[in-house]
């Protein structure tokens, strides 16, 4: 007998669409399963003010397929010249849902980020105010820090003192990978919350390298060691409150993952929710998948859960996924498990 599960649809709450002919081909795989997503404002040129934010909104809406009720969840993107009124503006039109701070140089498009949090604490603390909450990206920069341990060093260096300074901003540690931002988040009763992707909950650092590099495994945060990755898969199927997912599903195309200089993101809007399904039925969790995936994203964000369903089968054989989808920008390699899938949407 098939065994099958059905949810409240999910949300994504950290997506990134691109823009043109790469938003136009990966948006479907996304609206297909989930009924919104906070879109990530990193394009180039960045997300930046109100009218970056409408126009955006704009061709991801028309980039949509016809009759998909997805919203898309607008951000900006925080610059160290960011204008308080306009986030105000903004969030007060219900055009943003959030604001996203991308260290200078911490990753992909972020060259415009922000070079010092002091830099940006009149926005901060008119976003406390004004109960707009901080998507947070958080990795320290500095060449002297070595790559895997960017995350605890920001958690104690710069998110620790933000949240001391300003207790009332509603902050998600988006994408975390380490036992540290589990433990850190864990210890906050009120306006933290942390996001978890679906390859992070699946890949170590040894599934980067062993056996030869990986390019399509490399992310940023950087997949890390084999316990950090065990809580992260305790946080996300715990069903506690404080942890959702936002996938980060990001893609390049395959000649710029498979290069001398490699771009970071994986791609797995496609077959996230199948992923997510094994996963949590291997630990013998998959009743936490509706939390997780579902509910405790918009209980965090104070909005509504979706009205609608979303229904997962398993079948005997496995599940047929494409390797990669084609765009008229290149081919792009979708997020390869590692292991057959047996979860199907239906
Ligand atoms: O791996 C990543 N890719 N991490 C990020 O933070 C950005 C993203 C992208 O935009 O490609
Ligand atoms: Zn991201």
């Amino acid at each position: 007998m098939s065994q099958t599960i059905t949810i409240t649809r999910p949300d994504d709450w950290h997506l990134h669409l691109r823009d043109d002919d790469m938003l136009r081909a990966v948006l479907p795989e996304t609206a297909r399963h989930f009924g919104r997503a906070i879109i990530m404002p990193n394009l180039v040129p960045p997300v930046v003010t109100a009218n970056d934010a409408t126009a955006y909104r704009s061709r991801v809406m028309a980039a949509l397929p016809e009759r998909s009720q997805f919203q898309p969840l607008m951000t900006l993107y925080l610059t160290d010249h960011t204008d308080a009124a306009d986030v105000t503006a903004a969030h007060a039109d219900g055009l943003i849902t959030a604001v996203k701070l991308y260290p200078a140089g911490a990753t992909t498009n972020s060259a415009s980020g922000v070079t010092d949090i002091k830099h940006v604490m009149p926005v901060l603390e008119k976003m406390a105010e004004i109960g707009c909450p901080l998507c947070i990206h958080g990795e320290v920069t500095g060449a002297d820090i070595d790559i895997f341990d960017r995350e605890a060093v920001f958690i104690d260096t710069v998110l620790d003192p933000l949240r001391h300074t300003l207790p009332e901003l509603k902050i998600i540690s988006e994408h975390i990978t380490t036992k540290n931002g589990v433990d850190y988040v864990m210890s906050a009763d009120r306006n933290l919350a942390a996001t978890i992707t679906t390859h992070h909950l699946i890949i170590n650092r040894n599934h980067l390298f062993v056996g030869g590099i990986k390019p399509h495994y490399f992310c940023l945060p950087i997949a890390k060691r084999e316990h950090h990755r065990l809580a992260l898969r305790r946080a996300a199927t715990s069903g506690d409150a404080r942890f959702f997912l936002g996938t980060d599903s990001a893609p390049h195309t395959d000649p710029n993952k498979e290069s001398a200089c490699g771009c970071a993101g994986v791609f797995s809007a496609t077959n996230t929710m199948s992923c997510l399904a094994h996963v949590f039925e291997e630990d013998d969790a998959l009743d936490q998948l509706e939390r997780f995936a579902s509910l405790n994203g918009p209980a965090y964000y104070g909005l509504a859960t979706n009205h609608d369903t979303l229904t997962l089968v398993k079948s005997s054989t496995p599940v047929d996924y494409p390797v990669s989808i084609e765009t008229n920008a290149g081919n792009v390699t979708v997020f390869n498990p590692g292991f057959p899938l047996y979860w199907r949407v239906v």
